[in-house]
């Protein structure tokens, strides 16, 4: 895209690969590097500009890679690091950009670093990661949990002391208050940065510093019993700590070093504590990811309030992003519904802020029933029957009608189980279809990529009651400055919206993008009626 005053990262659309799930190259089950490679040409042709790996290191797969063993390598179950150069060089020759999975606030238990630490309470790593001496009556040293169930401290019994885990017991925390810890982490960063990575997605950013003090946390006058038990504590002493912003600043250091790099972290917090991740003056990461789609009720008014409270908290320096799904959440189509993730891709590729799709969303992928004896992820094994496993939304894309639905050979058996919907919903299907959802993606990135008002421009809001949201992109740059209507119902019946209310959509436009069939080119003015479930995008400005 023509657009000379914006970064790759501000004006480009992210699109996640969890690589165990995308394409299985040699038929082993799991997908791997070559066949990621394989399928950058459906990347190209959906228009994306990056690809985000998660991770594909060296890892026991305690947590499907999530627990590092060795961070400048690549899993031999992915490939290895000439196969990852080559995945970068067709990407680059693309016009694609790659981002890596950063995972700085846990190493696996397998780490070099962590065998070392735990070796001896003398060791010249053992502050590398977090030891505590048990509490004076014994037991863990405080109340801290693990997110994935049970005490976050875990004993070593040849030491006698315990070690801090935000998440499993093979996932140790490192000690980001060790300057020796923090140069290797950076040293890392630099190894990818040098082989020409573009970015990275950092892990759990704002658990990276723990309370100085281990503190106990205070309980949750929310909880209820039957919930998430990690919720029992508020996370007080072990999140979001103030030191925290001087690490990031540390890591922006590193990145800075280099053109046109970007960090994207992974936070899950109010918008209020969120926007202090871009950092004093913008020294934070360049986005901290805005999950506020994926955990926030769908409907309307709640939508419209999101965007504006995230839209008036945003520092001037701070770039805005939105998320539909990931690899941690129920997808966007079994949380809305088939009609509505329609609306919800309309939403994500006209909001001001870099999007980030997570694969398969954009054939409307639904969470797969898993059944018992198929659990791999670790968190439902830990915490069974609450539903929290993210295995449902972690199976193989689904590219053709063929028994593994293109993912893996017919003969092979893969990681998780293939959606048995696949026949219908897959990529080849969707691709020859004008009314698909993959075809609605497209449309919506080609217009994206081509109208610098949908890319960079600004958002107002148009005000508007019911189930309808309404907002004009325009490119402030522009002379006669380009405009867009979007115009969504995120309700199943009918909606009127009035353009005469705004002076700026009072003359109408012409439909550039739209949900349902027949729309698009036609004029519209005055009174508009709206589908159930339907959302256009009209041009009203040139
Ligand atoms: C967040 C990741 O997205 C999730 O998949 C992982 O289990 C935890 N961090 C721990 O690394």
């Amino acid at each position: 895209m023509a657009d000379v005053t914006h970064e790759w990262w501000q004006s480009g659309i992210v699109y996640q690969v969890y690589p165990r799930s995308f394409q299985d190259g040699n038929g082993d089950g799991v997908g791997d590097l070559a066949g990621v490679i394989d399928r950058l040409d459906h990347l190209q042709w959906l228009g994306v500009d990056a690809v985000w790996l998660s991770p594909i290191y060296p890892s026991p797969m305690a947590d499907f890679g999530y627990d590092v063993s060795d961070y400048c390598d690549v899993h031999p179950l992915f490939g290895d690091l000439a196969t990852f150069d080559r995945l970068l060089a067709e990407a680059h020759r693309r016009g694609l950009k790659v981002i890596l999975d950063f995972v700085p606030n846990h190493t696996s238990d397998e780490h070099p670093w962590f065998a070392e630490s735990r070796s001896s309470r003398t060791s010249p790593k053992r502050d590398w990661y977090i030891w505590r001496d048990p509490a004076p009556g014994g037991g863990p040293p405080n109340n801290w949990l693990s997110t994935f169930g049970g005490p976050a401290w875990t004993l070593d019994p040849a030491s006698g002391q315990y070690y801090f885990h935000a998440f499993l017991t093979k996932q140790p925390d490192v000690n980001w208050r060790n300057p020796a810890l923090r140069e290797a982490m950076h040293d890392v960063l630099r190894f990818w940065l040098d082989r020409g990575v573009d970015g990275f997605r950092v892990d759990v950013i704002y658990h990276i510093v723990k309370d100085d003090q281990f503190r106990d946390n205070p309980r949750n006058p929310a909880y209820r019993p039957g919930q998430n038990p990690h919720h029992e504590y508020l996370a007080t002493y072990i999140t979001d700590r103030p030191e925290v912003h001087d690490v990031i600043a540390g890591m922006r250091r590193v990145v800075d070093a280099y053109p046109s790099r970007m960090m994207v972290g992974e936070v899950y917090l109010p918008v209020e504590r969120l926007v202090t991740y871009y950092g004093e003056g913008g020294a934070g990461v360049h986005m901290p990811f805005n999950f506020q789609l994926v955990t926030m009720p769908w409907n309307a008014r709640a939508v419209a309030e999101a965007i504006d409270h995230y839209e008036g908290s945003l520092p001037s320096y701070g770039w805005p992003n939105w998320v539909l799904g990931n690899h941690d959440n129920p997808r966007v189509a079994s949380r809305v519904g088939r009609p509505q993730a329609r609306v919800a891709a309309v939403l994500l590729l006209t909001l001001r802020g870099t999007p980030t799709l997570y694969y398969g969303d954009e054939i409307g992928m639904t969470d797969v029933p898993i059944l018992a004896d198929q659990v791999q992820d670790p968190f439902e094994k830990n915490v069974p029957g609450l539903g929290l496993g993210r295995d449902p939304e972690r199976t193989p894309m689904q590219w053709d009608a063929s028994p593994n639905a293109g993912f893996a050979p017919p003969a092979a058996r893969p990681w998780l189980p293939v959606a048995a919907d696949h026949a219908a919903v897959n990529v080849e299907v969707q691709r020859n279809d004008p009314a698909s959802l993959l075809s609605l993606y497209r449309r919506l990135i080609a217009v994206r990529r081509a109208e610098p008002a949908l890319a960079v421009g600004s958002y107002r809001p148009v005000p508007a009651e019911g189930d309808v949201v309404a907002y004009v992109r325009r490119d402030l740059d522009a002379a006669g400055g380009r405009a867009f209507l979007v115009v969504l119902n995120f309700g199943p019946r009918p909606q009127a919206f009035d353009l005469s209310v705004d002076a700026a959509t009072a003359r109408g436009g012409r439909v550039v993008v739209g949900t349902h069939p027949g729309r698009e080119g036609g004029l519209v003015g005055g009174r508009l009626e709206l589908k159930g479930d339907e959302a256009i995008v009209i041009a009203i400005g040139s």
